[in-house]
């Protein structure tokens, strides 16, 4: 079994990888670290708790930044999760359960100690308490397993992000997170939306969920039909991309993905503010703030059926 920490902002998608991590028997959800991004802090955790309460998680839930390190807060993203973060699904005001009393950043220094190269930390949302647990704890690097992260873009020019035409919202949210976490010399494993968007939750597919998964299937048609009304308003797509439920994919079968090595940087200010760079080639440039940075990997592509089938399996056998 793979031990994850999911750092998240539930957040549509988020309920989708969510469930997707607790139902895999390959993979042992320690616990649901929370961030602003989709919807404010309050709601991310009040909404990890409710699924926690739902559906019997026994991952810990643990509250996370309510901001970003440097830039001032971009917003909850209301067009695309709704007011609450689960679409036309009302989270009552008050949940049952508490979090952890530690904020995430120090739960998860605590965490990868105590299991020194056991713990995947999978990032979902902006990276804001994964780059404040390497500030306080820059030992952790080299406890980790791995690291796995929705987030950025990696196409070729032209359309590339989905927040602005060069930057993916994870990212954007927190770029100077992100360059801090990608830049570190821990093994980070990025699947970005250009690989994120190859794949489709199609109406007929999450309605063979919800007729063939019980509860979770009727809460995941449940939270998507906001979602899906996005897409078909703004991004004109009669079908939802499947972008937080690939990093779990990743973590279950890295075979459904290719991957490209070559260090990473973020953009943290100006027109392309968190847009992401991978550098692929192997020449030595008069200044090259790249020569001394690790390796990380991005994928390229990925067997959209595969991952599709997976992921339906792995849910109605919840
Ligand atoms: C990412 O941003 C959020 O809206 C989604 O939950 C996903 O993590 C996609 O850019
Ligand atoms: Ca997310």
């Amino acid at each position: 079994k793979t031990k994850i920490i999911l750092d998240t902002d539930p957040g549509i998608d988020d309920v989708f990888a969510i469930l997707f991590a607790e139902a895999h028997p390959d993979i042992e959800l320690k616990g649901i670290t929370t961030i602003y991004g989709n919807v404010t802090i309050e709601n991310a955790t009040r909404n990890a708790l409710y699924l926690k309460q739902k559906f019997q998680l026994q991952a810990d839930i643990v509250t996370g930044a309510s901001k970003p390190i440097v830039r001032p807060p971009v917003g909850p993203t209301v067009v695309v999760h709704g007011e609450g973060g689960f679409g036309d699904v009302n989270v009552p005001a008050e949940v049952e359960g508490q979090a952890d009393p530690r904020p995430a950043y120090q739960y998860i220094i605590d965490a990868v100690k105590a299991e020194p190269g056991e713990i995947t930390l999978v990032a979902i949302g902006p990276l804001t308490n994964l780059a404040l647990a390497l500030q306080a704890d820059p030992s952790i690097v080299d406890l980790v397993n791995k690291v796995v992260i929705m987030g950025g873009a990696f196409g070729e020019n032209g359309h590339r992000g989905n927040v602005t035409p060069f930057a993916e919202a994870n990212v954007h949210d927190d770029p100077h997170a992100a360059d801090m976490v990608l830049t570190a010399s821990w093994p980070v494993v990025v699947i970005g939306l250009d690989v994120t968007e190859q794949s489709f939750f199609t109406r007929d597919y999450l309605d063979q969920l919800r007729d063939n998964a019980g509860d979770v299937g009727q809460f995941i048609w449940d939270v998507s039909r906001f979602y899906l009304r996005f897409y078909s308003e703004k991004v004109g797509l009669d079908a939802c991309h499947v972008h937080d439920p690939s990093a779990i994919a990743y973590v279950i079968n890295p075979e459904l993905f290719t991957l490209r090595e070559g260090p990473i940087r973020v953009v943290v200010d100006g027109v392309a503010e968190g847009m992401t760079i991978q550098k692929i080639d192997d020449r030595v440039y008069p200044h090259d703030e790249w020569m001394n940075q690790s390796p990380q990997q991005v994928a390229v592509t990925v067997k959209d059926a595969e991952l599709l089938e997976l992921y339906r399996h792995s849910i109605i056998n919840y």
